[in-house]
């Protein structure tokens, strides 16, 4: 075979066979399609889509092109849930330690953040020895002992989905379903649990910018996990505004605290636990909101996120420090009425030149920088109210202050925000 034939085949509108699929992510992983070729062929992808069918060989020969993680030694139906990508998206680490501590083991692989969006590996590494590499021994022997691990994505695991997802982010190939989908599922059928829940997320902060092509994302990987014999749920939840109050890393970290002591916005928490109970469902646990809601009040799932720090090398003591940016900047509102928008994608840029985020890989993260929104979309606010603090590592500029200031949108209307839109099973 020839990558230049299946390049031009896919260019044509053509359908590529299991056995063409195959060849051009093994040839991929072990270097013998170079990326300018593979770059071509994501392009092509992005023009002309893929089948079903396609869109299943490429999951599973991404899934074949690293490790495969066994859980049976864990007792119980093994739950994991991924994103899709978000602003102040610091749902998982709220999650996975509310699910865990009904008893269900959350085995969970994460990934680093880049461009406006954040990850929950760089979230975790705020926290003063936060170990998030483990052996596959280690990763299982503390699912087993408490429950609850959060580790960064192995190295051999979909190495395929390593190199691809690096090269269509710097070649505007990242936002077409079927490359999402194979991405997301290779990785979560690879990593071994046995019912995924997938937060499809929706609007200007996100990949998928309207609820069609959001339902179809969501729709292709559902059926991808079920093919499979994996429980699979997608949410489709909005972001048009940040999750929560917070972005950047140390201050998600204790918006996340203060969420797991029953302190957090109503919005998010109610949110959080509407995950929770269908990540629940999905492992046969039935649980009220009323329950659920508990483990955050009474301290159980702290105490779960707690014991997996601790398992993981975390300091206690600097899990509970509030954020050490030297400058802190209030933002008031400049008028009477509701907040109408708070743009995600404009607050995750912005939030990434302070250092919460990267442009590129090799960028150093400032872990304490970020901005808390005491306001949010249908709140109200009056002249003067403080809407936001900026944590910065250096004096905010006159320009910056503006920009910050125009996205603040407010208006006469009061907007109620939905955070689950949609659900597909
Ligand atoms: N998240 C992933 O893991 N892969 C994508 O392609 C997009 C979001």
């Amino acid at each position: 075979m020839r990558a230049v034939d299946l390049i031009q085949k896919k260019r044509d509108g053509l359908e590529l066979s299991t056995e063409e699929i195959q060849w051009l992510i093994e040839g991929y992983t072990d270097g013998y399609v170079p990326d300018y070729q593979m770059s071509a062929l994501a392009m092509a992808i992005y023009f002309k889509g893929m089948t079903m069918r396609e869109t299943r060989d490429m999951t599973m020969a991404m899934v074949a092109s690293g490790q495969q993680i066994d859980l049976s030694a864990i007792a119980g139906v093994k739950t994991d849930k991924h994103s899709t990508g978000g602003v102040g998206d610091k749902v998982t680490l709220i999650l996975a330690p509310l699910v865990a501590s009904f008893g269900v083991p959350v085995a969970k692989m994460s990934g680093r953040g880049l461009g406006h969006t954040g990850g929950t590996i760089d979230k975790l590494e705020s926290i003063k020895g936060y170990q998030i590499e483990r052996s596959q021994e280690d990763f299982i022997k503390q699912v087993q002992e408490i429950g609850l691990s959060v580790i960064g994505q192995s190295d051999n695991l979909v190495k395929a989905d390593k190199l691809l997802y690096a090269l269509r982010d710097v070649t505007a190939t990242v936002d077409i379903i079927p490359l999402i989908a194979s991405s997301v599922m290779s990785k979560k059928i690879a990593a071994g649990a046995d019912s995924i829940l997938l937060d499809v997320t929706v609007g200007d902060g996100a990949f998928m910018k309207t609820i069609e092509e959001a339902e179809e994302l969501s729709r292709t990987m559902v059926d991808l996990g079920k093919e499979v014999g994996r429980k699979t749920v997608a949410v489709i939840t909005d972001m048009s505004q940040p999750v929560g109050r917070a972005i950047g890393n140390r201050l998600e970290v204790l918006e996340a605290l203060e969420i797991m002591q029953g302190k957090g916005r109503a919005d998010v928490t109610e949110f959080i636990c509407d995950l929770a109970q269908i990540m629940l469902g999905l492992a046969g646990v039935e649980k009220s909101l009323e329950e659920i809601e508990d483990h955050l009040v009474n301290g159980r799932a702290l105490e779960k996120f707690e014991a997996m720090v601790q398992a993981q090398g975390g300091d206690l003591e600097d899990l509970h420090r509030p954020s050490a940016a030297p400058v802190v900047t209030s933002i008031y509102a400049e008028e009477d009425g509701f907040i109408t928008e708070l743009p995600a994608l404009e607050f995750g840029l912005f939030a990434m030149k302070l250092g919460a985020g990267r442009a590129v890989k090799t960028d150093p993260l400032d872990y304490e920088a970020g901005i808390v929104f005491e306001k949010k979309v249908g709140d109200a606010v009056k002249t003067g109210d403080l809407v936001a603090k900026i944590y910065s590592n250096e004096k905010i500029s006159q320009n910056g202050l503006t920009e910050f200031q125009k996205n603040v949108k407010i208006g006469g209307v009061q907007m109620k925000p939905k955070e689950i839109i949609k659900i597909i099973s």
